[in-house]
């Protein structure tokens, strides 16, 4: 992976001036904002473009509502756009406006070279144009004859003079992109949607309007006044002409595009025209058009007229930019749809991001500065830790599968697995019992391990959460940058010693309980608001479904060997194989105690490796001062039985 010299040329779509960014917008652009950062990070020479789509009647429409000329309009809205995107801290090398004058000039020359190529021809446009989509649709695709398929709003019938594209031409060659490249549209599973379309047929497109004047002119070549481009021939263009196409190519190296990221309600455009368009144009494709799902709020749309629409920058304000930023890359897997929920936002900030990872931080502060002054050495790490440091570095290696597929759930998911690793670590070595025991070189082990598994995770995660790193890069005295990630992700290398510095709490816990009491409740204490409960975590049903708990019953029971704690159980769950769980049960219960007895067993965790032995399941068990008990049905039930 070493000097990388590869370029990365990463978009998000350019966002119309009609409307104020939501949370949806957001989302895209954070979604390109980590994959910038993690491209920088890792040294490849990346370049990210957003900015603002500012053509088309939609626009000069609301322009008119707000008495002002579209061009002044145009000026105030994507202004907010770019403060807003200055805001979050957002690492765009360019925002391009589509009234730009070089995005005009390269609009222009993309034009006359299709026209050239013999893809444009003029004719005459009838049929519906849905405004707020800025799309043409034919009667058959209509609503009840009227309705906009996208966004179900009235369509208009246009009639006027027009430039046509010959898309139709390009039909059986982009049925051949598709079919040989499979990861052209991500998640893989939308590109079906898109195929059945270009099969079904494809018709010229109209691509120049004559009843209004607020867009790109044609060129002047073309002598034809009344023209002005259709707004997404336009606004496509927007990635050729931002890296300097028709104008000064400086970089034009950048081209083809790695990844677009779009909203699967723009894919049609960006995975039919687009490539369309550049064919004709005789350049190269982008590599990955990637459609995202979509935000709800209570499950419904936002929009203004409900009142539904989540600011992103309240958000932002009230719980952290950085926790926003996890929150939406972590919660909902790319390509589906989520609902914004408050409460699951807090759920994650309070468990993954302050129990989990900023606790692990506290820890390794309290530990370095209590048995070493804050003075860690890493030199016996490998020799005492080596397994640790390899499961990490094994789930590392596959991490870059993971953003390039555009699983960035699961990229997260398996950070946290080794935050949990270098958790657990501390509850097992117990480095507070080496130091009583005067075993300080084995203490330091520990915590040296621990620091670097932060350390690493720090790296990693430093394209989601880019502010909360500078706080660990200052608690670790490390340089988080692609030198270091070059050292110690990439050739998997140790900081050999530290000088840890305590800092203020990375992620403070959220105090927020969330009314979920009906109003006849309301005089009953004991239900009256969460505040009453023990817990913080609040799950739903269905998350709590996620884990799968059967009735099992023990048929083997074995000691295993150098552990005074855990035993090997075979549990019958139905399946055609006992299942083989480890549990750390012995010192509890006798062999007699457990064999052909019944107990409860998460099935569907992922296997572990205990002391060498895999471990397919956990049997669930509560434990006080008085000692451990197992769960078990109360009366005998079918190995398998499922409990809900
Ligand atoms: O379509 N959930 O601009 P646009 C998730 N100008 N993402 C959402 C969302 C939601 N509820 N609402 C909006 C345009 N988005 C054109 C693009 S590109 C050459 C021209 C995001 O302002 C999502 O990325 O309507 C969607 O595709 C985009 O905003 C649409 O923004
Ligand atoms: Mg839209």
């Amino acid at each position: 992976m070493k000097n990388r010299c590869k370029n990365i040329y990463i978009t998000t779509p350019i966002y119309y001036v009609n409307d104020i960014a939501h949370i949806g917008h957001a989302y895209t652009t954070i979604i390109a904002d980590m994959l910038t950062r993690y491209s920088k990070i890792v040294g490849y020479d990346t370049f990210f473009l957003t900015g603002t789509d500012e053509h088309g009647l939609k626009i000069a429409q609301s322009a008119q509502q707000k008495n002002k000329t579209a061009q002044e309009y145009s000026d105030i809205v994507s202004a907010k756009f770019k403060q807003l995107w200055d805001d979050f801290d957002i690492s765009y090398d360019k925002f391009i406006r589509t009234t730009d004058k070089e995005h005009k000039i390269g609009a222009q020359k993309a034009f006359m070279v299709m026209f050239k190529n013999g893809d444009i021809y003029k004719g005459n446009y009838e049929g519906n144009y849905c405004v707020g989509c800025e799309t043409f649709f034919t009667n058959s695709q209509l609503i009840d004859g009227e309705g906009c398929p996208d966004c179900e709003r009235p369509t208009n019938i246009v009639k006027e003079e027009s430039y046509f594209f010959r898309l139709s031409k390009y039909q059986d060659k982009l049925l051949e992109l598709y079919e040989n490249n499979p990861e052209f549209i991500l998640p893989k599973a939308k590109a079906k949607e898109i195929i059945n379309f270009v099969k079904s047929g494809l018709n010229d497109l109209s691509i120049s309007r004559t009843s209004f004047s607020w867009g790109v002119a044609l060129p002047s070549e073309m002598n034809e006044s009344q023209h002005v481009m259709y707004v997404w021939l336009d606004a496509l263009m927007n990635y050729l002409t931002a890296i300097g196409y028709g104008n000064d190519e400086k970089n034009i190296k950048y081209w083809p595009a790695n990844t677009h990221i779009v909203g699967k309600d723009i894919l049609k455009f960006h995975s039919i025209f687009w490539p369309a368009f550049l064919m004709s144009l005789d350049m190269p494709l982008p590599k990955h058009i990637c459609a995202h799902g979509w935000w709800t709020k209570d499950g419904e749309k936002m929009s203004k007229s409900k009142g539904n629409v989540v600011n992103p920058q309240d958000i932002a304000n009230k719980y952290g930019l950085d926790e926003l930023r996890y929150f939406l890359l972590r919660e909902v897997p790319f390509g589906q749809d989520g609902d914004f929920s408050k409460r699951a936002l807090v759920n994650r900030i309070n468990s993954d991001l302050a129990n989990d990872l900023g606790n692990l931080l506290n820890r390794v502060q309290g530990m370095s500065g209590k048995y070493f002054n804050y003075k860690l050495d890493s030199k016996n790490v490998i020799k005492y830790h080596e397994q640790e440091i390899k499961i990490a570095h094994d789930i590392i290696a596959n991490l870059e599968n993971y953003i390039f597929s555009m699983q960035i759930n699961r990229y997260l998911e398996d950070i946290w697995t080794i935050i949990t690793l270098a958790n657990k670590s501390i509850a097992q070595y117990e480095p507070w019992d080496l130091m009583k025991n005067g075993d300080t070189t084995k203490a330091m082990a520990v915590v040296a391990l621990v620091a670097n598994l932060v350390a690493k995770i720090a790296l990693l995660i430093d394209c989601v959460m880019p502010h909360k790193t500078k706080q660990i890069s200052k608690s670790l005295g490390i340089k988080i940058d692609a030198k270091t990630y070059e050292s110690i992700i990439t050739d998997k290398l140790l900081i050999d010693k530290f000088h840890i510095s305590k800092i203020e709490q990375l992620f403070p816990k959220i105090d927020e309980t969330f009314d979920i009491q009906s109003k006849i409740e309301k005089n009953i204490p004991a239900i009256k608001t969460t505040n009453t409960m023990q817990e913080q975590n609040l799950v739903s049903v269905d998350d709590f479904f996620n884990s799968i708990i059967r009735v099992g019953q023990i048929v083997f029971v074995d000691d295993i060997k150098k552990s005074d704690k855990l035993y090997r159980l075979l549990i019958d769950i139905g399946e055609n194989k006992p299942r083989q769980i480890v549990a750390g049960i012995k010192t509890y219960y006798k062999k007699e105690e457990l064999l052909d007895t019944q107990v409860c067993l998460v099935s569907n965790l992922k296997p572990v490796k205990l002391m060498g032995i895999l471990s397919e399941g956990m049997i669930l068990a509560s434990k006080d001062e008085s000692g451990l008990s197992l769960i078990r049905p109360e009366k005998q039930k079918k190995p398998g039985t499922k409990i809900s």
